[in-house]
C-alpha cells in the first residue's frame, strides 16, 4: 500500500507534507504534489499535515478520487523529488476545498 495525494491538492500546493516524509518520496509538479508509491513506507505522518486534508491511505481514497493512484504512480516517475517546503501557490487558500480541481491539473 501507500499514501496518496488527492484532488484537493491542485491549485494549493501547501508543501507542508514534505517535511515530515522520512524517506523524501514526494515529487513536484506545476500545482500538485505527488507520492511515489514505491518509496512511500507508510508511516502516516503526511497525512494530518496537510491543511488541505488532501493525502489519504490508498486504502481510504474516496470513491470519486480512485484516477489519484494512478496519477501518484505515474507523475512521481516523471516529476522532481521535493523534499523542502516552500509558499503556497498564490491562491492556495481560496482554492482549497474547491470541487472539480481535477481539470486544472497541470502535467
Ligand atoms: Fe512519506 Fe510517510 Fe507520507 Fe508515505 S506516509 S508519503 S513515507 S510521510
Ligand atoms: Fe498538497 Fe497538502 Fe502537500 S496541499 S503539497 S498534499 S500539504
Amino acid at each position: 500500500m501507500a499514501f496518496v495525494v488527492t484532488e484537493n491538492c491542485i491549485k494549493c500546493k501547501f508543501t507542508d507534507c514534505v517535511d515530515v516524509c522520512p524517506v523524501d518520496c514526494f515529487h513536484e509538479g506545476p500545482n500538485f504534489l505527488v507520492i511515489d508509491p514505491d518509496e512511500c513506507i507508510d508511516c502516516t505522518l503526511c497525512e494530518p499535515e496537510c491543511p488541505a486534508n488532501a493525502i489519504f491511505a490508498e486504502d481510504e481514497v474516496p470513491d470519486d478520487q480512485h484516477q489519484f493512484i494512478a496519477l501518484n504512480a505515474e507523475l512521481s516517475k516523471k516529476w522532481p523529488s521535493i523534499t523542502d517546503v516552500k509558499d503556497a501557490l498564490p491562491e492556495a487558500d481560496d482554492w482549497n476545498g474547491k470541487e472539480h480541481k481535477a481539470q486544472y491539473l497541470e502535467k
